[in-house]
């Protein structure tokens, strides 16, 4: 059986799988349950300066956006970082990681963008035994109004001073964690790696209003006939969160800068793409809390279980390993053609291919009085849509045409040698530079 052994930053885990710092990881009950479930660390609910503690609202925290199934897709949330005293949580934090030193515990911190803010809580995180330091630039909502969360993630040079402040007073492993509530996500994990962050975490929330309500005309979670932006995550986010990993990963600027993935994770296969595109573990808040701390037993056995197939042996194998893959626009291969194509025992004649294609793309698929459905292949631009609309899985496939073939739509010999945008004769700037 693969080994599901994790060493991020120097952190030795049974598994990759962390819980990111949220609800799941609010208080030692918590998390010693999410421990004896099989969690590989967890990542503890934001801390923050000593003194009277954040208040939260009392009324609803969370607004969702369901699947037709009702399946959670996302969730946003207003909650604020933990509402317990600081005390309260060292001590709690000190005990765990006690009781659990083969799990990775790292303190998630948010302090006022102050040094001395900073210098004061880094020792007595250091007194707990935890791991290392995840600094939350990230929590768009209620914290950023108050100067910290995103609105220093937001900045690329307050990033920078505070990593270094961290790194100054402290010494363990420092996490960056990321909003991805900006434009060019290198540009924070740049400022982060310049302070000297081990590594960087992401993504946190997204803002967002997930429902308003018409009869109250107000967004939702409402409080008191009002509401406001909150954070979005779960599954709806991951691919916004991949790409980011991904663009952090391939930037020359950033590549090698460790990274811990987090954005939807529900499966292994979740976890097994973030960690393709460069992340060296998951963390995973959404899916505990809509399916409990027990989910990790299917995480672990199905990356294990995938591993053994592919014949990696550990998980540093795999990590990375589609990052070459990624690749910008311009570099894709247009002479790679292909075409789709309808397997008539497996289709059920409703139509919905061809309502797309004929409505919205080529109108490349032909109704037959019967409704049989074939594919034109002098039209067909291979998009891809009929596949995504169509509700039997496999029923339509893109087959590639072979070199030599001609292509019944453009007329032309399909070519096999790999050649780009960059090189088109169609392209003002390649017959610029060829010029
Ligand atoms: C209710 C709730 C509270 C959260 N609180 C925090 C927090 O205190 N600190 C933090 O860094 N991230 C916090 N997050 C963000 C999560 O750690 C995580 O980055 C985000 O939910 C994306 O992961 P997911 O899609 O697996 O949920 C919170 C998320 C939720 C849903
Ligand atoms: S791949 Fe696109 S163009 Fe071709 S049949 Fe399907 S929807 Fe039409
Ligand atoms: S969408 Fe799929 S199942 Fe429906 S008609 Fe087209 S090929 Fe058949």
């Amino acid at each position: 059986m693969a080994d599901l052994t994790t060493d991020f930053l120097g952190i030795t885990s049974p598994n990759p799988f962390w819980l990111a710092s949220a609800p799941p990881t609010d208080k030692e009950y918590n998390v010693r349950r999410a421990f004896e479930a099989g969690w590989g660390g967890v990542v503890w609910k934001t801390l923050g300066a000593e003194g009277p503690p954040v208040v939260n609202v009392n009324g609803p925290r969370y607004g969702v956006i369901h699947g037709a199934d009702r399946r959670v897709l996302g969730i946003n949330n207003i909650e604020l970082i933990t509402d317990r005293p600081l005390e309260v949580n060292l001590e709690e934090m000190a005990r765990v990681k006690a009781d659990y030193p083969d799990r990775a515990l790292i303190a998630s911190i948010m302090v006022p963008c102050e040094e001395a803010a900073w210098k004061a809580i880094l020792p007595r995180v250091m007194e707990t035994g935890a791991d290392g330091i995840e600094l939350n630039f990230g929590c768009p909502h209620g914290m950023a109004e108050r100067g910290m969360g995103s609105a220093v993630g937001q900045v690329p040079e307050y990033i920078e001073m505070v990593t270094r402040w961290c790194k100054t007073y402290y010494d363990r492993p420092v996490i960056v964690k990321l909003t991805p509530n900006i434009t060019d996500i290198r540009k924070p994990a740049l400022a982060a790696k310049n302070g000297g962050a081990d590594a960087v975490s992401l993504i946190n929330t997204i803002n967002s209003i997930t429902s308003v309500n018409l009869d109250a005309m107000a967004p939702e979670p409402m409080i008191d006939g009002k509401g406001t932006h909150g954070g979005y995550c779960g599954p709806a986010v991951k691919p916004i969160a991949m790409n980011m990993v991904a663009e952090i990963a391939r930037d020359p600027e950033t590549r090698g800068l460790p990274i811990s993935g987090i954005g939807g994770i529900t499966t292994w296969r979740d976890a097994a793409e973030f960690m393709a595109l460069g992340a060296g573990n998951v963390q995973v808040c959404t899916a505990a809390m809509t399916y409990g701390f027990k989910i990790v037993e299917e995480m672990k056995r199905g990356l294990s279980a995938w591993m053994d197939e592919k014949g990696y042996r550990s998980t540093h194998d795999f990590i990375g390993r589609a990052v070459p893959n990624v690749t910008d626009w311009q570099y894709l291969n247009l002479n790679y053609v292909t075409k789709a194509q309808i397997d008539q025992e497996a289709c059920i004649k409703c139509g919905r291919c061809y309502a797309a294609c004929e409505d919205t793309s080529h109108q490349a698929i032909a109704m037959s009085a019967d409704r049989t459905f074939t594919v034109k292949d002098d039209e067909c631009v291979a998009c891809n849509l009929c596949v995504d609309v169509c509700p039997v899985e496999n029923c339509i496939t893109m087959q590639e045409m072979a070199a030599g073939a001609v292509d019944p739509r453009t007329g032309k010999v399909v070519q096999d040698q790999y050649a780009n945008w960059t090189s088109h004769p169609n392209n003002p700037a390649a017959v610029q530079a060829a010029e």
